[in-house]
């Protein structure tokens, strides 16, 4: 069966999600919304995706065709032909659009920028796909959180019956995306003064046994987060550098690298070589791990990793699909087939 997946909300997640949709054999895109017309309306015609309005005002509508966009209708249109909605609208406008969802029966996934509150359940493929299963609705947690569950669930699996893993995190986040003009800082450094920041307790929204607290800042770069963790192992781990490094070289979505070796020593280099991976857009869907940034200390972890806010969370919002469908159980397969599948559509299989 092919599931119809509708995309609201057509920016930096949603035109990423919907190529990363397109590209599953098991799931189509029957349509994805703008508020208005606007230079993104030009990518949707461009991929054949069928343009929808957010809103169903008639007014709204029509002012697509008056700029010379074909568009199938609104918001309830699109909901009349799907199985289940990709919300991608700007973080905090959920609880409206739920309701809309819910009145078409139709399933829903949401993104980071909502509360774990307005689904009351969240999701990452490593953590808690299984828990998914069949839901109506649930939140892919935000890029920071998608970050720390790939690289934590891993430690946490092996730690758990030595009484699992306690975690401090320092998020240094991104002021802004790159095609984002309106926020800052351009020149300061921003500590989020709500300590802990929810970005680290966030991570227990999909994996509550891991103890976790986090700080925040934001500093004057556009591409990538950079985490710098510290773990503290439970005795008889067993675990050394080599074996946690070994352990992140076989955990699917994580890119483990020598800074030295590669010259790939800041976000920078990560951003090119993402480049020349040949994603679109240079998307770097895997958490980037500097090898040579890891080290354990008697029974202390400590490790640097990079996120790429835009597009880590990519690939998870198609597992969560087949979860929410119940097309796959096996996170593992899920994830194995939805890379090969986006490998494909952008040519490097
Ligand atoms: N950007 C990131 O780095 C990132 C990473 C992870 C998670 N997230 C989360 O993903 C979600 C989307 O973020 P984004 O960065 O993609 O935002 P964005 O680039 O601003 O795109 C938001 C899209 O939603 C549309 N929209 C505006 N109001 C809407 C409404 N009421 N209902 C439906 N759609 C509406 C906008 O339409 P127009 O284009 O017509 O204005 C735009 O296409 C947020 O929850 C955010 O927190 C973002």
């Amino acid at each position: 069966m092919v599931t119809r997946v509708g995309i609201n909300g057509f920016g930096t997640i949603g035109k990423r999600v919907a190529d990363a949709v397109a590209a599953q054999s098991d799931m189509e895109v029957v349509g994805v919304t703008k508020t208005g017309p606007s230079f993104g309306c030009d990518l949707a015609v461009r991929k054949g995706y069928p343009l929808y309005c957010t809103f169903d005002d008639l007014s709204k509508i029509a002012a697509f065709s008056e700029s010379g966009y074909q568009c199938n209708g609104g918001l309830s249109d699109l909901l009349s032909s799907c199985d289940i909605i990709i919300d991608c609208s700007p973080g905090k406008v959920g609880a409206e659009n739920l309701a809309k969802y819910k009145a078409a029966g139709v399933k829903s996934i949401f993104q980071g920028g909502e509360k774990h509150a307005l689904t009351g359940m969240s999701y990452t493929s490593s953590a808690n796909h299984f828990e998914n299963l069949g839901v109506d609705c649930t939140r892919v947690v935000s890029c920071n959180t998608t970050g720390l569950s790939r690289t934590l669930v891993p430690l946490q699996e092996h730690c758990l019956e030595l009484g699992g893993i306690e975690v401090n995190c320092v998020m240094i986040r991104r002021a802004a995306d790159p095609g984002d003009s309106s926020k800052g800082p351009i020149n300061a450094i921003k500590p989020v003064l709500k300590v802990p920041s929810h970005h680290g307790p966030d991570l227990m929204t999909v994996s509550p046994e891991i103890a976790i607290t986090s700080l925040a800042v934001a500093v004057p770069t556009t591409i990538m987060h950079v985490h710098a963790i510290t773990v503290n192992l439970p005795s008889g781990h067993g675990l050394d550098t080599e074996k946690v490094i070994a352990m992140w070289n076989s955990t699917a979505r994580v890119l483990i690298m020598n800074g030295a070796d590669t010259r790939i020593t800041t976000t920078a280099e990560v951003m090119e070589l993402a480049r020349d991976i040949g994603r679109t857009w240079g998307d770097l869907h895997e958490i980037f791990v500097w090898e040579d940034g890891v080290s354990l200390q008697s029974d202390t972890l400590y490790y640097f990793q990079a996120i790429h806010q835009e597009s880590d969370v990519i690939p998870e919002n198609v597992d969560a699909i087949r979860a929410l469908m119940g097309s796959e159980a096996d996170w593992r397969t899920s994830v194995d087939r939805t890379d090969a599948a986006i490998a494909e559509f952008n040519g490097l299989s």
